[in-house]
């Protein structure tokens, strides 16, 4: 794959803490002059590994088919009905378009251009969700640059998304790893996994299993000489507390050196909308019974075989004296800590 840095022109988003950039290319959603000659994907590079870049994508790029990053597998420009998305799956839809919101706004909190196009792709009411806040792609955040550290490190190793949903996180981090080689292994349901056959690229590097990641068979599947990274980002407090701890405990098993990453709401969710949050007149988010506190958390490391260190990452900058300011302040204190959610790393020894 050829990668090429497109010119670029400083952006509003330095609040990420990068010297950063903004695409000027004809195909960037937030606009700019036009400077490239083919099409553009905007890539926000992780935190710590080097500032966002603009990277012009080769004709036969990491999607591997010519002149299309866009993801839309669909020749006749039909939106796809998702429909059979349902339950905790159409919780995929909400975070999806969450993203691609965020992605869309001229200060983008996310860089996603395949999101955007994803979403576009789809025909479904997207409105009855509500409100578009920045958590989720902040949450995006947190999970690509914890991935990309890992990467770094091992950069043939292989990364298990489970319960991916419709993410695009395979092609920001391709895009922001220079010479990426790393695998990648998406798990979650059928309907979702078919979805995402509909709409995105297929990648010999790219497997997807369509079945519960509490079917553990998929780690069968699973190479881990070169290295484990495996992400739940928005699942485990969908699932039962025996669900979510059996399945951390068995990739604590099975996947030694390896690293896991979660994201877990604040512990009295649980106990305030035991029947699920509202998120909108037309929408209630699904039950979310297990969650933990940052104590409980830091015992895993003694209490659950083959956990070495539980690692409590701070929350990312967004967008505003809330997102920018305000969230990531509050998540850095002792007060807080125990009654805010968290996103958690594992390290497996
Ligand atoms: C909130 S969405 C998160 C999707 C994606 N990770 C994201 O952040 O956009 C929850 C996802 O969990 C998936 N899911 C729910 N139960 C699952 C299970 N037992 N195994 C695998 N995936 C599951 C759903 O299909 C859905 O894609």
């Amino acid at each position: 794959m050829l990668l090429r840095r497109c010119r670029s022109r400083e952006g509003p988003t330095e609040r990420l803490g990068w010297s950063t950039r903004r695409c000027a290319g004809w195909s960037c959603p937030h606009g700019g002059q036009r400077v490239h000659p083919q099409p553009v994907a905007r890539v926000s590079v992780t935190a710590g590994i080097r500032p966002p870049v603009c990277i012009a994508i080769d004709p036969a790029g990491l999607a591997g088919r010519p002149g299309n990053l866009i993801p839309v597998n669909r020749a006749d420009g039909e939106r796809v009905d998702a429909g059979s998305l349902t339950g905790v799956s159409e919780t995929a839809l909400l975070t999806l378009n969450a993203r691609a919101y965020q992605a869309r706004h001229p200060n983008p909190v996310i860089d996603d251009p395949m999101a955007i196009q994803l979403a576009d792709a789809i025909d479904f009411d997207f409105g009855k969700f509500g409100r578009r806040g920045q958590e989720t792609a902040v949450r995006a955040l947190a999970f690509d640059r914890a991935a990309a550290r890992y990467l770094t490190r091992r950069p043939s190793a292989v990364v298990v998304a489970l319960a991916e949903g419709l993410q695009t996180s395979f092609w920001r981090l391709n895009s922001a790893l220079p010479d990426a080689t790393f695998r990648w292994v998406t798990v979650d349901l059928p309907p979702v996994v078919e979805l995402r056959r509909r709409l995105l690229p297929s990648s010999p590097r790219i497997l997807s299993i369509a079945q519960s990641a509490l079917d553990y068979t998929w780690m069968d599947q699973v190479d881990a000489s070169d290295g484990v990274f495996i992400t739940a980002e928005g699942l485990l407090m969908y699932l039962q507390p025996d669900e979510a701890m059996g399945l951390i405990r068995e990739c604590a098993n099975r996947f030694p050196g390896g690293q896991m990453m979660f994201d877990l709401p604040p512990v009295l969710v649980k106990r305030l909308a035991p029947n699920g949050m509202r998120a909108s007149r037309r929408y209630r988010v699904p039950p979310m019974p297990f969650s933990m506190s940052a104590s409980q958390l830091a015992e895993l490391a003694g209490t659950v075989p083959g956990i070495h260190a539980v690692h409590d990452l701070p929350m990312p900058h967004g967008r505003g004296l809330v997102f920018d300011r305000l969230f990531p302040a509050f998540w850095q204190l002792r007060l807080t800590k125990q009654i805010r959610g968290a996103y958690t790393l594992l390290d497996f020894g």
